[in-house]
């Protein structure tokens, strides 16, 4: 089969959260089944060009009164078509975040479409993601779908319905077939007035991370090479680095991890609890994450000069995006905390798990999918074939996570043989996407069938 991504985001190159990474391992995963896939992109100026391979210019085209130059690389083994207006839509800041991002991803999904048509593609599937390439779905179907393209079916995926409700609802009635990125994220907006009317065609399926991308075993950011046979003593070498790094005191202590962009979906609230729960329990905390919106930012600073005064040996907050940093913290951390008061899917979690982390998190969405707490979900672990492999908490206040934060570093302290066959049976659980990409070649299936 066929397969075009239109995306605006794509890991390493042009990531800004999830969305990016699931586009790169979802499109590795589906050709390691042999399919054929490529991604167009925007030509931003911001793109992380060490991370292309064979780059070169593939041709230029004229639409809306624009020439489209069109340059061609792989990146991560995948065939990625880079679109770069002459207008210099996509020369200023970077991805997200200009006053006319609707009106530059518009021209984008457009030109994308276009490109495809006079290339002579002939793509069984166009998968487009999120309200930035939605408009996808409807310029198809009022125009592509009667040129040249017929052969193909949209499919979209929502990985956040937070933005763009406009456009997420229309490219839900546009869209051949619909997912979201959990199934318990699925059944939370089913009700949702915009989604409601499309549950037929609407299916919840779980991100995977890459585990090749995502690998202890194989990491230049952590000093030794640790799978589950020797996870205490790969993470207690991280733990090590990481304190050096970070300037923290050297001393086994519990150390919890956050890895976030700072919004309210992330539970602000619930993280700054949460660092005073853990260094109050005589933790460690190293919290690496930055906030779009300058208010939240400064109030992270200002919180980062308060710990860094007042607990400098054990708390550290790391105001910044750094993704070598993100590995070290992945593989040094006992836990991994994610307190979101939503979570459409989570992809930190199952990181973690991959580094022999335990994740605390919050009972929503993709995390309540994915993370069994060790006392209260045994049976639901069953369920999945797996075992239990975390800690969680319902409520989206401090007690909630202090319920999970308390039960979590108690175990570290008091029960350290079994806390680390945890981390040994978390390490060997399989969260990549051998299971959904399967899913995603079905739904591509049903929707081929589709008149
Ligand atoms: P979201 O897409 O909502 O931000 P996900 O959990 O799906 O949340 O994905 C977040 C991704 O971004 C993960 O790969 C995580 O490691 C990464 N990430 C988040 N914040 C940072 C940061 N400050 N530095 C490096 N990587 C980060
Ligand atoms: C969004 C969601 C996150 C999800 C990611 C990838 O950014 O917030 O939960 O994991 O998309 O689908």
């Amino acid at each position: 089969m066929n397969i075009v991504h239109i995306s605006v985001e794509m890991a390493p190159i042009a990531k800004v959260g999830g969305l990016g990474d699931v586009v790169t391992s979802l499109s590795r995963a589906v050709q390691e089944l042999n399919h054929h896939v490529d991604i167009i992109l925007p030509k931003y100026d911001c793109l992380n060009h060490g991370k292309v391979k064979d780059f070169e210019f593939n041709r230029s085209f004229s639409w809306g009164g624009t020439e489209i130059k069109v340059w061609h690389g792989k990146v991560e083994g995948l065939s990625v078509y880079f679109l770069e207006p002459q207008n210099r839509f996509f020369s200023r800041g970077c991805i997200y975040g200009c006053s006319n991002d609707a009106e530059r991803f518009g021209f984008f999904c457009h030109a994308a479409l276009e490109f495809l048509l006079q290339g002579g593609f002939h793509p069984d599937i166009i998968h487009c993601h999120d309200w930035s390439s939605a408009p996808v779905s409807w310029l198809f179907k009022d125009h592509y779908m009667h040129y040249g393209l017929s052969k193909a079916r949209v499919v979209f995926t929502i990985h956040n319905l937070e933005f763009g409700a406009h456009s997420i609802g229309k490219a839900m009635t546009y869209s051949d077939k619909a997912t979201t990125v959990s199934h318990t994220y699925s059944k939370e907006i089913a009700g949702n007035p915009i989604i409601a009317p499309h549950l037929h065609k609407f299916h919840g399926i779980i991100n995977g991370i890459d585990p090749d991308i995502w690998d202890p075993y194989n990491d230049k950011f952590i000093p030794v090479s640790y799978a589950s046979e020797n996870v205490v003593e790969g993470k207690r070498a991280a733990k090590r680095a990481l304190q050096e790094r970070l300037g923290l005191k050297r001393e086994d202590l519990p150390l919890v991890g956050i890895i976030t962009r700072l919004t309210h979906q992330k539970g602000i609230h619930l993280i700054k609890h949460a660092i005073w729960r853990a260094l109050e329990r005589g933790g460690q905390v190293v919290l690496l994450g930055s906030a779009p919106d300058p208010r939240i930012q400064n109030d992270f600073v200002n919180l980062a000069n308060h710990w860094h005064s007042s607990k400098a040996d054990r708390a550290r907050l790391c105001l910044t995006y750094d993704e070598p940093l993100s590995h070290l913290i992945y593989a040094g951390a006992d836990f991994i905390l994610v307190p979101s008061i939503f979570e459409p899917c989570g992809l930190t979690q199952l990181i973690a798990m991959r580094y022999g982390s335990i994740a605390v998190v919050r009972k929503t969405g993709g995390l309540n999918d994915t993370v069994f707490d060790v006392d209260h979900d045994k049976e639901r672990a069953k369920a999945q074939g797996l075992e239990p492999n975390g800690f969680n908490f319902d409520g989206a206040d401090d007690a909630g996570v202090d319920y999970a934060l308390n039960r979590a570093i108690s175990a570290w302290y008091e029960n350290r043989d079994w806390f680390n066959s945890l981390c040994k049976t978390v390490m060997e659980q399989d969260w990549s996407w051998n299971r959904p990409a399967l899913d995603y070649m079905e739904l591509y299936h049903a929707a081929r069938k589709l008149s």
